[in-house]
């Protein structure tokens, strides 16, 4: 008998519920509208589908909805109880059921003078007590008042991290780098184990003033602890004869866990905390934010917190059907389990924004890439969606392709701020006509009469357009959101981030996930540390497939040394 890996008996009831039915009704409906009729039949298509909350800009006219479908869509959401849920996560319930923990991440940035409870003890003294430390060392840092083991100022930082302990700080920085100019820190992300990473990195630093910030919520993370234990090494050797106190002028860290710190042979006076209650990748307005602190500063780390606090009261306060998150949320479920969407592209159109892609897709795809629902029970439907992307004017001369004429529905978001940090010539306008003009011909397509039209006036010759005609017709009717920013500021950043937090949340409640849990990630990692005792120690101890076997052999094979 074929062991079993599915618990096949339960599944989850969201397909047979009222609200998801009378979606299935509804899509009959409306699945073959082109959006350019919805546009023609209502001149006030924009202004009935977009909202503004701060300085964001929300279109989603773009999309194959009518009031009806958003109508049924809240529907949903009312169905599946987000507000309740919503109101739990930002008490401090445990809703992360598998690990019995809170979800709080939104206690981090919480900018009011509310307590957060929990197991009730107020969090909010012991979040205030770890900024406070962040503010005074990176100050420190920054000023140059804090030596190196020689007592030369510290002028690069590298962190050393993985996952959310990298992804996010990594992506803050590079998208805050305008508010980076009153240092002369530059700020170094090493994630992969692969020791080229580390050694690139190294290879044009100089020891003496060099800080590495080790960040690991569980400090256990294989890849992590192997590039710090690189770094310490790399440090020894070429500083020559230093003591404790000498390293503890160069290391420090960002974890969860005391005692691995401290085995690791990190002072914890130098280590800075978080909580089992935020999750990895929710974790960049925690400690884990301190590489960005040290970069732009703790007062701009404090406006993004602003920012994605103001985000937070936006989410909790707002009617569904003017809520940011929500509207994303259920538009993203409306293409996945109504149209059959496999994924979803982000597409910025702001250099600095160019990391958001691989953080959306940690933040996200680890968040609801589940089958089974919160009670254990199978899903009977699709959950987390493929979320992928790439700065968009890099991607039309790549991917567009297959955006424009592919086969398959991709909804997009297009995410662009107005104000520029770097607007000399004709930089801006061009990259913001290449904004407007990509979703406009997603919408519209183009006609075999418009294409006929335009071939003519190139004057082809007439073979050649009937023979050039089916390649050039657009379908259009591409979905996409529009997410205009003003200006992308410390700010303006945190409320976009926390957008797509609860987007991720609201999806969540609706196909009745743990979105705070990763047990995926773990079988990839036990199997690991089994081929890894077998490469270390040069024997066969566990049993393979014949593919797994052949290919650990080869590897054998071509490098003596296993
Ligand atoms: O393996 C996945 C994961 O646990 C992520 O959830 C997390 O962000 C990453 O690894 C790094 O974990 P840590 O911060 O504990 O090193």
């Amino acid at each position: 008998m074929r062991p079993v890996r599915v618990i096949l008996n339960a599944k989850s009831p969201l397909i047979n519920t009222p609200a998801w039915l009378a979606l299935l009704d509804h899509i009959k409906q409306v699945k073959n509208i082109h959006m350019v009729d919805l546009f023609d039949q209502d001149p006030e298509r924009f202004s009935k589908y977009s909202l503004k909350f701060k300085d964001i800009l929300l279109d989603y006219s773009k999309n194959r909805i009518t009031d009806e479908t958003m109508k049924l869509l809240f529907g949903l959401a009312r169905q599946a109880k987000v507000e309740e849920w919503r109101d739990k996560m930002f008490a401090g319930e445990k809703i992360n059921n598998t690990e019995g923990r809170a979800v709080l991440h939104t206690a981090l940035r919480n900018r009011s003078e509310k307590p957060i409870f929990v197991d009730g003890k107020n969090v909010m003294p012991e979040i205030e007590t770890e900024l406070e430390k962040m503010r005074i060392f990176s100050e420190k840092v920054r000023s140059g008042q804090w030596k190196g083991c020689t007592g030369l100022p510290i002028d690069n930082i590298v962190n050393i991290g993985i996952g959310g302990s990298d992804l996010g700080p990594n992506m803050v920085c590079r998208a805050l780098s305008p508010y980076a100019n009153g240092t002369k820190l530059r700020v170094h992300f090493v994630s992969n184990v692969d020791n080229s990473h580390i050694q690139q990195i190294l290879k044009y630093l100089n020891p003496e003033t060099t800080m590495f910030v080790v960040a690991s919520k569980t400090f256990t993370t294989q890849e992590t602890l192997t590039n710090a234990n690189t770094a310490k090494q790399w440090f020894l050797d070429e500083v020559g004869h230093v003591s404790q106190d000498d390293v503890a002028k160069h290391f420090v860290a960002v974890s969860t866990n005391e005692e691995e710190v401290s085995a690791f042979g990190i002072d914890i006076e130098n280590m800075f905390r978080f909580w089992d209650w935020v999750g990895g990748r929710y974790s960049l307005w925690s400690a884990v934010g301190l590489s960005s602190i040290l970069y732009i500063g703790m007062d701009n780390f404090i406006e993004m917190l602003e920012g994605a606090h103001e985000m937070d009261e936006h989410f909790q306060n707002t009617p569904l059907e003017e809520n940011l998150p929500v509207i994303l949320a259920m538009l993203g479920i409306w293409y996945g389990n109504f149209f059959d969407a496999e994924s979803s592209a982000i597409l910025p159109y702001d250099h600095n924004l160019r990391m958001l892609p691989a953080y959306l897709e940690q933040a996200d795809m680890e968040s609801n890439g589940k089958s089974v629902d919160r009670k254990g029970r199978q899903t009977t439907y699709s959950t987390g969606k493929i979320i992928w992307g790439a700065e968009g004017i890099n991607g039309q001369h790549a991917f567009y392709q297959l955006l424009h004429q592919g086969t398959r529905l991709i909804p997009t978001d297009f995410i662009a701020s107005i104000q520029s940090h770097s607007c000399i010539n004709d930089h801006c306008n061009i990259l913001a006509s290449n904004f407007l003009a990509q979703t406009e011909a997603l919408m519209r397509g183009r006609t075999m009469e418009e294409t006929r039209e335009q071939l003519e006036e190139a004057e082809i010759e007439l073979d050649k357009i009937e023979e050039h005609l089916p390649h050039m017709i657009f379908e259009g009717n591409q979905p996409s959101n529009s997410i205009v920013i003003k200006k992308l500021t410390p700010r303006t950043l945190g409320g976009l981030i926390a957008m797509y937090e609860h987007k991720i949340f609201v999806q969540g409640i609706i196909w009745n996930l743990n979105s705070y849990d990763q047990w995926g990630v773990e079988l990839g990692k036990n199997l690991t540390k089994n081929i890894l005792e077998e490469i270390d120690t040069g024997t066969n101890i566990y049993k393979h497939d014949s593919s797994t076997q052949g290919l650990l052999d080869w590897f054998r094979k071509n490098r003596k040394d296993l």
